[in-house]
């Protein structure tokens, strides 16, 4: 069976409030995205790569894709329009895996690539990495006012990667298309059919580069990673 990967990567990133896309912005020497890809390269080298990508994109560079088979697609509206954009351009069995990462998490390491796609292929109902709650969670009102505590028992955080066989991760897109619901991760359009996809325990450093000080925590993970 083959191996996909799906990589996101047509937001505009408006949080980073910077004049690129934030895959763009340069980690060291390298834009984000090269990092990314290069860190899917090392753990999955015979994959093939789908990169769903703006239309409008003029900072793409395809000497950044490691990849031997990949293809380009464009973006959607949202992140799921995006993925589902790419799953209807991929001829894949219906038992295939895909994955799905944010090129926005460019610290994914090699043992939690690996460790996800493992628990992909035993879950029918497919796998996540995520990370449990550690903070305590308030309840905010419009004022920004705490009005109540929740409990943490049982919360994490969802993190990418993702994997699903091909025909269980359409058909829960294509219903979250059709019942008009955006969700932000594959697992929640897996959830709304009624199925429960396992959570990996994955490292705490990574990290989903949303702000702009996310760039200089990121090149500092790297550094302590690579040490
Ligand atoms: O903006 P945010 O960081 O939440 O986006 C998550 C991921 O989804 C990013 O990798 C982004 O490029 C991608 N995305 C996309 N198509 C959209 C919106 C976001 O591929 N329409």
């Amino acid at each position: 069976n083959t191996l996909w990967l799906i990589v996101p990567a047509a937001g505009q990133g408006k949080r980073m409030g910077a004049t690129k896309p934030k895959q763009y912005l340069a980690l060291g020497e390298q834009p984000i995205l090269a990092h990314t890809l290069s860190r899917l390269y090392a753990a999955f080298p015979t994959a093939h790569l789908v990169l769903c990508l703006d239309n409008d994109d003029c900072w793409f560079s395809s000497a950044w894709v490691p990849f031997a088979n990949w293809q380009r697609v464009s973006g959607g509206a949202e992140r799921m329009d995006s993925v589902l954009n790419a799953l209807k351009s991929i001829t894949a069995q219906q038992d295939d895996v895909v994955i799905v990462h944010d090129v926005a998490r460019p610290c994914v390491t090699s043992a939690d690539l690996l460790a996800l796609l493992h628990a992909a292929n035993e879950h029918p109902s497919g796998a996540l990495l995520a990370m449990p709650v550690a903070d305590t969670m308030k309840r905010a009102n419009a004022e920004q006012l705490s009005t109540a505590t929740e409990s943490r028992d049982g919360l994490w955080h969802a993190l990418t990667p993702q994997g699903f066989r091909y025909a269980l991760l359409r058909q829960a897109l294509e219903h979250a298309v059709d019942h008009q619901r955006v969700v932000t991760d594959e697992a929640s359009a897996v959830e709304a059919l009624g199925e429960a996809p396992r959570l990996v325990s994955g490292r705490r450093d990574n990290l989903k580069i949303t702000h702009p000080d996310d760039l200089a925590l990121a090149a500092a993970i790297m550094a302590s990673q690579a040490a």
